[in-house]
């Protein structure tokens, strides 16, 4: 064989290779293998294709990244309008919808026993639309006006959970769906942003969008999104009768679609179906607003027709509203532990589903500024879940008025003390630059690090008095407490006090990522704390580390890397380091850089739910002192699943695959 050969078969076969790989990992949830194998792979086929350009094809996944940024993007006309959908806002209206389609269609002679139902989640994201042609991705779209959309390929081809390439596809396919922000990713995008002093991202979804939108595709690529599919547009050379074939053909042909779509024969079924999505809508990592119920046979949906730009076909089951509007009275400030002045809303008291609220967030200056809300407008206000109720926006009523308040400002001297605040250059934050001197920030950071440090019994209300008290002045001079000092307060006696000082000199055993932790170092959370201990050993070392080596750790970006660098070398950090070192809190890893012999070695778990004892760190701690890993997401690799208390999709996934499941008790019984 010649060389020209060989090189082309072994670049066929690595893309096969790189496509098995990226759909387990992207489409699946499942890697069989490790990263750095899988870029090992694609770095071979880039190599190749670097000798020989020939074999460079558009289908190729090398080709996943590499467009040149666009000036604009171009129209493009949809092959197939993009049509809306009917919204339904009750279960009465949703089963009238039922009604009304098989009333019509019995009137067209089909047999009421001939209908099916297909429930799917309604995804809040944004709608594309992906054309193949001879299997081949040639064009991805967004909606647009329905009629047109506009051509956002380059930037689609970054996301893996596309295939650039379909075996068997029929000549000319259209593939619709969704493209999200996955909900843990957003967190971490817009912590990154934050620490970074980039305006933040309002939601998933305005991020997906402006994700989708941008013109350079690395920039796209930077972002992670990902897609459901929901059906199919135009096609030619192959036909099924049934929506959900189709769904379950795009399946097995690497798109992704979601595995709890189902089929229903009868009205409460479909009700039923809907209740549960709600039900566990929180528990998803990606934002859904509703239901959609579509009409299983092709041919029947063709016959009920279009009305406007909605089939009447479908409908869009709406989640009954977790808002409220009600009167803003005032924006207030805080100050948080990094010296940002924090707004929030003081509100004409409402219930939403069911809570009275009468503060609510706005997170920070720039989404109060985004979001434009003044003091006195009608405000719509959002909980969801166990999170801290929100502003949402001012109602179009308040937008509308023409005797508005100006947009508040953030305050010209610390609520806190009084210090006058500034806006360092290049921020969009304002800060209070009293640092050490506030005790609004000192508040904070003392809270923190007693969370991060797991001290019992010391609670928000104990940490405002000892520092009101002048008993400490810092998280160090925790260390220094004595009960004679303590029971000197009111409401503590000998024993109380006894305990209190034993659980902080307890917490002197935490772990060195603890402390790290505790420091509070802007942008670094438990996981960033983690990774940097385990990869720099020491405090020492992590003194010394360049910003160039912290960008070595994983999850540590270049932006976060100057944070850290700059934040260890300030001298108030210094102090309390040296401090924190002279009473004998931990400085040195302990922890394994490689895997450790224990009763877990060589096993990997993942934890889902509240347990009823051990809290998420504490249960990490212990099963990677056993030699285990934990991990995000269940595969066929997980050997463990452990539940708690409202488990998520992790515990339907290792119910599907078999993993063995354990609770707090089982778990703890494997470590000893
Ligand atoms: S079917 C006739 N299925 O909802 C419209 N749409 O309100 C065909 N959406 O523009 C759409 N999840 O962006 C369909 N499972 C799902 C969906 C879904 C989200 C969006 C889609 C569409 C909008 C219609």
């Amino acid at each position: 064989m010649s060389k020209a050969v060989d090189a082309a078969t072994r670049a066929d076969e690595l893309r096969r290779q790189l496509e098995y790989h990226g759909h387990r990992y992207y489409v699946l949830d499942d890697p069989e293998i490790s990263d750095p194998e899988y870029d090992a792979l694609l770095n071979e086929l880039r190599d190749l294709e670097e000798e020989n350009e020939e074999l460079r094809t558009p289908d190729s996944p090398t080709q996943r990244i590499g467009g040149q940024p666009l000036d604009k993007f171009h129209e493009v006309p949809h092959l197939q309008p993009m049509l809306s959908l009917a919204n339904a806002r009750s279960e009465e209206e949703l089963a009238a919808w039922v009604v009304r389609s098989e009333r019509y269609l019995t009137r067209q002679g089909v047999e009421m026993g001939d209908v099916h139902f297909v429930s799917e989640p309604k995804i809040d994201g944004l709608a594309i639309s992906l054309v193949y042609e001879d299997g081949v991705l040639v064009r991805g779209a967004t909606r647009g006006n329905g009629e047109v959309g506009e051509d956002v390929t380059q930037n689609l081809r970054t996301i893996g959970a596309i295939p650039l390439r379909v075996e068997d596809a029929p000549p000319l396919l259209e593939v619709r769906g969704e493209i999200y922000m996955p909900l843990s990713a957003f967190a971490r995008l817009n912590e990154q942003r934050a620490a970074a002093g980039e305006p933040t991202f309002m939601n998933p979804r305005n991020s997906a969008a402006g994700s989708i939108r941008q013109l350079d595709p690395a920039l796209a690529a930077s972002r992670p999104l990902s897609m459901w599919c929901y059906g199919v547009g135009a096609v030619e050379g192959l036909e099924f009768e049934t929506h959900h074939e189709w769904l379950d053909w795009l399946r097995e042909h690497g798109f992704r679609v979601n595995r709890d779509v189902e089929v229903h024969d009868t009205v409460e079924q479909v009700v039923a179906a809907c209740e549960a999505w709600q039900e566990r809508r929180d528990r998803l990592d990606f934002e859904i607003d509703g239901v959609v119920v579509k009409v299983d046979e092709l041919e029947l949906q063709r016959q009920l027709g279009v009305v406007g730009r909605e089939p009447r076909g479908a409908v869009a089951w709406k989640f009954p509203p977790t808002t409220a509007t009600t009167t803003l009275k005032q924006v207030a400030w805080n100050v948080g532990r990094t010296g940002h002045m924090v707004p929030f809303a003081v509100l004409e008291p409402v219930q939403v589903s069911g809570v009275i609220v009468k503060l609510a967030t706005l997170h920070n200056e720039e989404d109060l500024r985004r979001k434009d809300v003044r003091d006195g407008d009608e405000v719509i206000v959002m909980r969801a879940g166990d999170v801290i109720p929100q502003v949402v926006s001012p109602t179009s009523r308040a937008q509308g008025s023409n005797n508005r308040r100006p947009p508040p400002e953030p305050p010209e001297r610390c609520p806190a003390c009084d210090t006058p605040t500034i806006k360092p250059e290049g921020s969009v934050w304002t800060i209070c630059p009293n640092r050490a001197g506030c005790p609004g920030q000192v508040f904070q950071a003392v809270k923190h690090f007693v969370g991060a440090m797991d001290i019992d019994g010391i609670g928000e209300e104990n940490v405002r008095r000892f520092l009101a008290e002048g008993l400490i002045n810092d998280s160090a001079d925790l260390y220094a407490l004595t009960s004679e000092r303590l029971s000197g307060l009111e409401g503590f006696g000998e024993v109380s006090a006894g305990n209190l000082v034993a659980a902080i000199e307890a917490s002197k055993e935490q772990p060195f990522e603890r402390v790290l932790y505790g420091l509070g170092i802007p942008g670094v959370g438990y996981v960033n704390a983690r990774n940097l201990a385990r990869h720099m050993r020491s405090m020492s070392e992590l003194m010394r580390a360049s910003d160039e080596q912290l960008t070595e750790v994983e999850g540590i970006g270049p932006i976060m890397a100057r944070t850290i660098e700059e934040t260890l070398a300030e001298d108030r950090t210094r102090e309390l380091v040296q401090r924190f070192r002279d009473y004998g809190l931990k400085m040195e890893e302990e922890g394994p850089a490689a895997p450790v012999e224990g009763p877990l070695a060589g096993k990997t778990l993942v934890l889902t739910g509240t347990l009823p004892n051990l809290t998420r760190e504490d249960a990490i701690q212990r099963v990677e002192a056993a030699g285990g890993k934990v991990t995000g997401s269940v595969s066929k690799k997980t050997d463990y699943v452990v539940a708690g208390d409202d488990p998520g999709t992790k515990l339907t996934k290792a119910q599907e695959l078999g993993t063995e499941i354990l609770d707090e008790d089982g778990l703890l019984a494997l470590l000893d």
